[in-house]
């Protein structure tokens, strides 16, 4: 290889998260020659500050709400203390390990490593800044995957000191003595859990009338009634109006729905208001890739305006999930390699919250249900009836299905409760595979396990439920 070469490839994906990470392998996979360029650490904001880092912290969470309980399971385990530290150090332990990961799966398919700031040239060229100085890498496909950044909002700016983002929230030094997480998505009620379970007083402020907006309503009561009952404070309809930072903490007022303005003084504050996509000093313009909405614009196919030039994940188009993400980079690779392999489903995107109790869901909430005008029939099981939660001591909740009347097809899942995350994966798969409300049901289920419920909620979707 001449030294010319060495700097040309077939594709040059721009960021190493769970979009560009995946798409760089898939790409080597088909025999191209790929780099990866990433400025931080490998493995994206998901790998180490975001996903990974804090379901450590969501498990350490679970056990010290768990611990207290544990003589009514003859387990003693004498005096139970809290080292939210401790819990961090772990948690950055497994994130450094998944990075570790990628740069090994990157050697395995020898995918070229590029260290610093990518910028994109003139026509298939990418200039990376990094600390040796500037590399020029050429590319007949360029993959934009870099991702997302957390808000602020105009009110109250994130500080890192008293105004956190979940950047400072995953890796928290110790649990502040209060906290107000302003946003009840998945970012704030996964944060409320974790500093619950470690002592602080949580109040959540959310804007609009349920948390976890986008979740079934009766999932996001689900939820609201646990953390109440755990005595977390959640204001719903209350918008943040203003907030003042003084040395001590930050005092906050909320106004509710009917006008009045409520003032909260906090220790600290997290702001979990949405995440914005990471496009400027990209040299977008100057390549001829236009934004939209404050995301990348992209075609069908994830082709933004400029010719050889793709854009996946958060960067590109919502909802702004790691799944999403490394399967748009998969199916970009694939069309740009002119493999068929059909495209991202987007009409079957789980989601999950990993708070306690989990949430997790697929397709239309009731509500959307209505609002479209299918004729429909919903069957939910609880889990105080299911055998298996009962001997977890973990029966708050239920599986819902919405099944569509005409084609007894699933339109939507929802589960609130042990292992709501994993148990998703049926319905997942059930809709991938088009199959009806009777084949869930008809395929046996082993017994005593969690996923019966899935099949009871179908046989109550059915009219012909067993255990209720
Ligand atoms: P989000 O957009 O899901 O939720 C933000 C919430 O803040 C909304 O419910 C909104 O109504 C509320 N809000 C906005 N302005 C407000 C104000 N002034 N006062 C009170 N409330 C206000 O964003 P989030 O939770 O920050 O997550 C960002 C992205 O990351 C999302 O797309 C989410 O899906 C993704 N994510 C996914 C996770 C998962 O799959 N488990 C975990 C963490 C993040």
């Amino acid at each position: 290889m001449n030294v010319a070469d060495k700097d040309s490839f077939d594709i040059v994906v721009i960021g190493s998260g769970p979009g560009g990470y995946v798409a760089a392998i898939r790409a080597a996979q088909l025999g191209m020659r790929v780099a990866c360029v990433e400025a931080g650490a490998l493995g994206g904001v998901c790998n180490n500050v975001g996903c990974i880092p804090t379901k450590a912290m969501l498990e350490s969470a679970k056990y010290a709400k768990k611990a207290p309980q544990l003589k009514d399971f003859g387990v003693n385990v004498g005096e139970v203390t809290l080292d939210i530290a401790i819990a961090a150090k772990r948690a950055k332990k497994v994130a450094d390990q998944g990075a570790k990961g990628v740069a090994f799966l990157f050697k395995k398919n020898k995918i070229e490593q590029v260290s610093g700031w990518a910028r994109l040239g003139g026509k298939g060229t990418v200039v990376v800044e990094g600390k040796d100085g500037e590399r020029t890498l050429t590319a007949k496909h360029i993959i934009l995957a870099t991702g997302s950044r957390p808000k602020s909002l105009p009110m109250l700016e994130i500080d890192g000191d008293r105004v956190w983002s979940s950047d400072q929230a995953v890796f928290a030094p110790e649990a502040p003595k209060s906290i107000a997480i302003v946003g009840a998505g998945a970012i704030g009620m996964e944060f409320a859990d974790v500093f619950n379970a470690f002592g602080s007083k949580v109040t959540i402020i959310e804007a609009l009338p349920q948390v976890l907006p986008l979740e079934d309503k009766d999932c996001a009561e689900v939820v609201a009634r646990s953390y109440k009952k755990r005595g977390m404070d959640i204001l719903t309809d209350a918008r943040l109006e203003k907030a003042t930072v003084t040395r001590k903490g930050v005092t906050l007022e909320v106004k509710a729905a009917d006008g009045k303005v409520q003032k909260i003084q906090v220790d600290r504050v997290l702001m979990a208001v949405g995440r914005a996509p990471i496009i400027d000093d990209l040299g977008l313009e100057k390549a001829g890739v236009k934004t939209e909405k404050g995301f990348i614009k992209v075609d069908d196919h994830l082709q933004t305006t400029a010719e050889g030039i793709h854009a996946i994940g958060d960067c590109a188009k919502p909802p702004l999930l790691a799944h999403k993400a490394s399967h748009e980079g998969i199916k970009v690779v694939e069309h740009i390699a002119g493999q068929g392999h059909g495209w991202v489903d987007y009409d079957n995107i789980p989601s999950v919250t990993y708070c306690h109790p989990e949430v997790a869901s697929v397709g239309l909430t009731e509500a959307q249900a209505k609002e479209k005008g299918v004729d429909y029939e919903v069957g939910t099981f609880p889990w105080s009836a299911n055998g298996r939660a009962r001997t977890a001591g973990e029966s708050e909740g239920f599986v819902k299905i919405i099944r569509g009347k005409k084609y007894s097809e699933v339109l939507g899942a929802h589960i609130v409760g042990p292992s709501a995350s994993e148990l998703i994966g049926e319905f997942i798969l059930g809709r991938h595979l088009e199959t009806t409300v009777e084949e869930m049901e008809a395929a046996m289920h082993p017994h005593p396990t969690l996923s019966e419920a899935v099949a009871e909620a179908a046989l109550a979707a059915l009219g012909r439920v067993i255990h209720m």
